[in-house]
């Protein structure tokens, strides 16, 4: 058994949102209920459509955001009982990645100084030492040295990630939290990245989350996989279990609409039929009923809980059992 890094008990964040005048706010419940954990040197990906509550989770984990409830421990310490000064210190421990390099780069400053920043406010490290751990860092993430004094638009998306993993890295993290990082770049682009991150998780023992709404990314990186639907995990096990032996419907649509190269691995295509519901007003009982090609009556009426499978696998849907 792996050391638990991050460990997450039934974590939400239900935002109030404002729907005109006369009318009362209403919730998007956008994580409504998560738990996992993370051991130490593993990847957890993280699947599901756009406005399933990914990247919400994401900003939770990394305390960008404060949930509305749960728990949240990295290592023996409670995150969310933290005081501010102590919540500060372990932020540096986990770091986010975002899937827009363009956006989450400053345009005006040279790569040298984006690295550096970090350094600048957490720690007491002199200019020299701060350039030299910029260029070490530039080194592991397949920079050049005259990159240092080039600014953002001046590179590739490709490269751009390369940086805002390197900057991710300047602290010494032990957890990335990975947000799409590689659904702005090109397939031949993403396959880089993804072995990039995997030679940086070996060399530091780096924990990832790693946040995707494409399935077929996480397949060789991930050693856990959970899906979630309007912000529920509706199936969690590991690789093996979910691309191998997919058991809820929608983790069943979602892999079906992946390429596969394999023909072995070719899967019966299951369209995903219609829209993500509104999360505003969620269907009752399963709610991804709507699209089922499966769903009862029980489904319209009763939510499904997460349940355990016999080997661990877990899955929330009425009609599996096995
Ligand atoms: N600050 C916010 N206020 C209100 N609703 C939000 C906020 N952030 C996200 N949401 C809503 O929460 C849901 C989940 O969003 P998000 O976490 O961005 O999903 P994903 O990353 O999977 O696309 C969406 O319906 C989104 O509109
Ligand atoms: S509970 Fe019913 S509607 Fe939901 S996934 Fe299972 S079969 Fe489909
Ligand atoms: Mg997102």
């Amino acid at each position: 058994m792996k050391q638990t890094i991050l460990d997450a008990r039934n974590l939400k964040q239900h935002y109030q949102v404002k729907q005109g005048l006369f009318k009362p706010d209403a919730h998007v419940k956008a994580v409504d209920g998560v738990s996992f954990s993370l051991g130490k040197g593993e990847t957890l990906a993280v699947v599901g459509e756009s406005g399933c509550g990914k990247s919400t989770l994401g900003r939770m984990l990394t305390m960008i955001e404060t949930p509305t409830s749960g728990e949240l421990k990295y290592g023996d310490e409670d995150l969310l009982s933290l005081s501010k000064q102590a919540q500060a210190r372990l932020r540096q421990k986990i770091q986010i990645i975002f899937q827009n390099p363009y956006g989450s780069l400053n345009p005006r400053k040279k790569i040298g100084a984006i690295l550096e920043e970090p350094l600048v406010i957490n720690t007491k490290l002199s200019a020299g030492e701060r350039k030299a751990k910029a260029f070490a860092m530039m080194a592991k993430v397949g920079l050049k040295p005259e990159h240092y004094e080039r600014y953002p638009h001046m590179f590739s998306g490709g490269q751009r990630q390369r940086i805002a993993i390197a900057r991710g890295l300047m602290l010494d993290p032990d957890i990335i939290v990975a947000d799409e990082p590689v659904s702005a770049l090109d397939v031949s682009v993403q396959a880089q990245v993804l072995n990039l991150m995997m030679d940086l998780q070996q060399e530091f023992g780096l924990s990832y989350v790693f946040i995707s709404h494409d399935l077929s990314v996480v397949e060789h990186i991930a050693d856990q996989v959970m899906v979630m639907y309007l912000g529920k995990v509706v199936e969690h096990g590991s690789c093996a279990q979910v691309f191998e032996q997919p058991k809820h419907p929608y983790t069943q649509a979602l892999l079906s609409s992946t390429p596969q190269l394999a023909a072995e691995k070719r899967r019966q295509r299951i369209k995903l039929q219609g829209e993500l519901p509104s999360p505003l007003n969620p269907p009752s009982g399963c709610a991804f009923h709507g699209r089922c090609q499966y769903a009862e009556d029980q489904c319209r009426s009763q939510m499904p809980s997460l349940r355990s499978l016999a080997d661990g696998h877990l899955i929330a849907c009425h009609l599996v059992n096995q």
